[in-house]
């Protein structure tokens, strides 16, 4: 877990363009974990449904919501709220090709959400390919990128195993940890609040959402060192363009 997360000013995109994927459902839930644990963090609301506006506002943790979904802008404020805030999460949009280009433009970790059926996979791979070319147009393994299965059902079920079978094959590491199919992860938007605010009977669901969030964030760092500073190493150009001077 992280001790502390100041000064890491990391952009973590949470893409998809297919919608229903659960994008909000981590965002929110990843900006107000790392909040809890003290970190200044800002959310970007791509989504014109303003899902993530609507419940972070009204929520107790202190997480600074903007509300932007053009691809320019996207580009340009990205790197400027980096340097004041320790992690930017945004919240990808739906069927909005150039704002996912320019989130993937400016993040150092894109989280890829699916849920695990065969169409829903299928259709992720337009969204890889997205990522692959940004990482191309970048010269860099950044954004580095983590696939996550949401709506998971128990692995006995053998569409859920092929699920996972064809969720490697897109090629980009897959998360540990997934998200189970939970009535109170779908309630949580609805109450204002994290799942596990939620009481006991959202127990699971919040043990669950937990761990993937941990390992989201240890991902985050550890991908990221790994390929050399993010912003600035050497063969690889800066994760935020602004900080290139
Ligand atoms: N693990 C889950 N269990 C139950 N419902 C979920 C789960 N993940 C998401 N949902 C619900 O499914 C819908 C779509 O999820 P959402 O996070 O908004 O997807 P996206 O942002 O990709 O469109 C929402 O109503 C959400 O509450
Ligand atoms: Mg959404």
């Amino acid at each position: 877990m992280l001790v502390s997360c100041h000064g890491l000013d990391m952009i973590i995109a949470i893409v998809n363009q297919k919608g229903g994927v659960g994008k909000t459902t981590i965002a929110a839930h990843l900006a107000m974990w790392l909040a809890e644990r003290g970190g200044r963090i800002a959310l970007i609301d791509t989504d014109e449904q303003q899902t993530a506006s609507r419940w972070l506002s009204e929520a107790d943790q202190h997480v600074r919501v903007i509300t932007e979904h053009r691809a320019d802008a996207l580009i340009e404020c990205g790197p400027g709220l980096s340097e004041t805030f320790d992690f930017v999460i945004a919240d990808g949009p739906a069927n909005l090709a150039e704002s996912t280009r320019a989130l993937l433009l400016v993040a150092d970790l894109a989280v890829i959400p699916c849920g695990a059926t065969m169409p829903e996979l299928e259709s992720t791979s337009a969204t890889v390919r997205m990522l692959r070319n940004a990482q191309a147009v970048r010269r860099s393994d950044l954004p580095t990128a983590l696939l996550v299965l949401s709506r998971m059902k128990p692995t006995r079920y053998r569409l859920t195993r092929d699920a996972m079978e064809a969720a490697h094959a897109l090629g980009i590491p897959v998360a540990r940890h997934s998200i189970p199919a939970r009535e109170a992860i779908a309630d949580a938007p609805g109450q204002r609040t994290a799942v596990w605010h939620l009481g006991l009977h959202a127990r699971d669901a919040a043990d669950a959402l937990a761990m993937l969030l941990e390992e989201i964030e240890t991902y985050a760092q550890e991908s990221t060192k790994r390929i050399g500073d993010p912003h600035g190493g050497a063969g690889s150009l800066p994760a935020s363009g602004a900080k290139a001077a």
